[in-house]
């Protein structure tokens, strides 16, 4: 099996804060993440698709339609964007790092145009990023 990966960034701002918690409990869990005003990441998403390399062309898939894939079902809609009030797919969704990449795991799973998507990589920072492969 043979992995490949590309990866991609965007922008976007969002308020950790579930609105049945008091604002007490908000901030005892979430910290400067519930601040009311929000605030912003330089999110980079890795996304890896796994598969047979084709005799013919030697790729697993083409980056460049991979590439696409992610930007029309996932940069498109999260670029610039209020997580939580801006992108259908996390519509109801508190928007931690790993709910989102549930949600952009979601967008690609059916999308890929070649091999099978292995895992979404999503940092929200340098130093914190959240893996996902899917429902066991
Ligand atoms: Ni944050």
């Amino acid at each position: 099996m043979t992995y490949v990966t590309r990866r991609e960034h965007f922008s976007a701002g969002h308020r950790l804060f579930r609105p049945d918690w008091d604002d007490r409990r908000n901030e005892e869990v979430f910290g400067k993440c519930s601040n009311p005003a929000g605030h912003g990441h330089n999110y980079y998403v890795e996304v890896t698709v796994a598969g047979d390399v084709d005799p013919e062309t030697g790729y697993v898939l083409d980056l460049k339609e991979l590439k696409s894939v992610i930007q029309s079902r996932v940069l498109a809609l999260v670029d610039h964007k209020n997580l939580n009030t801006d992108v259908p797919f996390l519509h109801g969704v508190l928007p931690t790092t790993e709910n989102i990449a549930i949600g952009i795991w979601k967008q690609l799973v059916d999308h890929i145009p070649q091999g099978r998507l292995y895992q979404v990589r999503l940092f929200e920072t340098e130093k914190n990023f959240v893996d996902y492969r899917g429902e066991d």
